[in-house]
């Protein structure tokens, strides 16, 4: 999971109770809970980060906590459903993201969702001794999935 979502860190339980009390005085992100509607089952994590509302621009990221979870549609009807939030509540014209080219399962759901490959980072992670390029993707408001 550290790896598909390129993560370094290491984290204590009171370093990430901080950075969640810390989330409700900011402004320029919004952070949801996944919850299954048939029975509240806690699914995972999704982020709309560095909004910008100069140029109607956000950043967007995912992660269910399981891979019990992967594969059944979760991942791309929460990014459908904040990319909804994002365009048609907030008035957003662009989210963007990046997913690591070793990540095929993660790009598919986000192409489903209606974003669109702009590029490519080369290089962009050193994971284990080893480069990997982040595949740089977008979604525009005024465009249809
Ligand atoms: C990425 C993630 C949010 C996707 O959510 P999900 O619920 O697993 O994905 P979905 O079931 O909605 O869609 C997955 C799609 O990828 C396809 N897929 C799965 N493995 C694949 C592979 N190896 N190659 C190509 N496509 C693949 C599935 O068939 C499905 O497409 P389909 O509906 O056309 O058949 C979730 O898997 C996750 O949290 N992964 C771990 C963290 C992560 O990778 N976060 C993203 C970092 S950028």
């Amino acid at each position: 999971m550290v790896r598909l979502t390129g993560t370094h860190a290491t984290f204590t339980r009171d370093a990430v109770s901080a950075w969640l009390e810390g989330l409700r005085d900011r402004d320029d992100r919004s952070d949801w809970a996944i919850l299954r509607s048939d029975d509240g089952t806690h699914l995972g994590e999704v982020v709309l980060n560095d909004v910008d509302d100069d140029n109607l621009s956000a950043g967007f990221r995912i992660m269910l906590g399981s891979p019990r979870w992967f594969g059944s549609g979760y991942g791309t009807e929460a990014t459908r459903a904040v990319l909804g939030h994002a365009f048609d509540t907030l008035g957003l014209h662009r989210v963007e993201l990046e997913v690591f080219a070793f990540n095929p399962r993660a790009q598919r759901a986000y192409e489903k969702a209606g974003f669109v490959v702009e590029g490519r980072r080369r290089d962009a992670l050193l994971w284990d001794g080893e480069w990997f390029d982040a595949i740089v993707m977008g979604c525009l408001s005024n465009v249809e999935a």
